[in-house]
């Protein structure tokens, strides 16, 4: 049978889905008192679903706003990952793999995966966090040596000086070379994306030169990658995803 893939979104914690309707009403002062209930009630959540090492690290993040955006990636991750095994989330073990500290428990960075109950749980995960947003990918029951990456982008983080030197190739700049303005933009996060989530799918991330990695579409070699529309993955529309999913 051919491995299912499974994405989702989750928005920024701090905004309530309905937050539109929600923030004509509300006076700041209400506002901030519902993101401190929230931010509380995620601390709650971590401190009893989250393992020692994914504690530990979120820690060691000393800027509140991205100390959140961590937690919150992962409660979400957890939670997608027992709902498809149909488990509860706390029989669940966090076990990263790294390129180069390795596999385990005690690893908090890197490939995610889990341990149910001490054995490797039957499941691909992905994930990206982008404008807040987390970025889910998984297949549970991988035929064997299957591999997923998922990358969330937001077109206004590749307005600097000096992106396409450090993550393009030669034919990717010159593809690029007519454009300006937003469609720049747009067209630098949707190669920034399909690359990410393939350094994801093979596990070297940045360790593999960006600017090594050609992407554009009909590119040799990278067979399972495709760019994933806001209508298949809930994020905004002015943001942009890829996957890659190949053995
Ligand atoms: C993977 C990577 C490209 C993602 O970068 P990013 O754009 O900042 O972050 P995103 O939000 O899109 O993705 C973050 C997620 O990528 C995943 N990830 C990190 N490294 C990964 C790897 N080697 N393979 C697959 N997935 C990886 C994790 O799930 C991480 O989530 P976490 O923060 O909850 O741990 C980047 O983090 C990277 O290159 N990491 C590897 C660097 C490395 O190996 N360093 C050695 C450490 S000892």
């Amino acid at each position: 049978m051919a491995s299912h893939l499974v994405v989702r979104a989750s928005p920024p914690f701090r905004v309530p889905q309905d937050s539109e309707n929600l923030k004509g009403a509300l006076t700041r002062e209400l506002e901030r008192e519902l993101e401190r209930d929230l931010a509380r009630e995620m601390e709650r959540e971590s401190r009893a679903l989250l393992d020692g090492p994914e504690l530990e690290r979120a820690r060691s993040i000393t800027q509140p706003a991205a100390r959140d955006e961590f937690l919150a990636g992962r409660l979400a991750q957890r939670k997608l990952a027992a709902a498809l095994l149909d488990v509860p989330a706390s029989d669940l073990t966090a076990c990263y793999s790294c390129p180069r500290c390795g596999t385990g428990a005690h690893v908090s960075h890197g490939r995610p995966g889990y341990l149910l109950r001490g054995a490797p749980a039957p499941l691909l995960l992905s994930l990206s966090r982008a404008a807040g947003w987390t970025l889910l990918a998984a297949v549970v029951d991988p035929e064997p040596g299957l591999r997923l990456g998922i990358d969330a982008e937001d077109p206004a983080r590749t307005d600097f000086e000096g992106f396409d030197a450090v993550v393009l190739t030669p034919a990717e700049r010159l593809d690029l070379a007519g454009l300006s303005g937003a469609s720049l933009l747009q067209a630098r996060a949707r190669l920034w994306a399909r690359k990410e989530a393939w350094l994801k799918m093979t596990g070297t991330g940045l360790q593999t030169a960006p600017d090594t990695v050609d992407v554009l579409a009909g590119g040799k070699g990278r067979t399972g990658l495709r760019d994933l529309p806001p209508a298949e993955t809930g994020l905004p529309a002015n943001l942009v995803a890829a996957v890659a999913l190949a053995d």
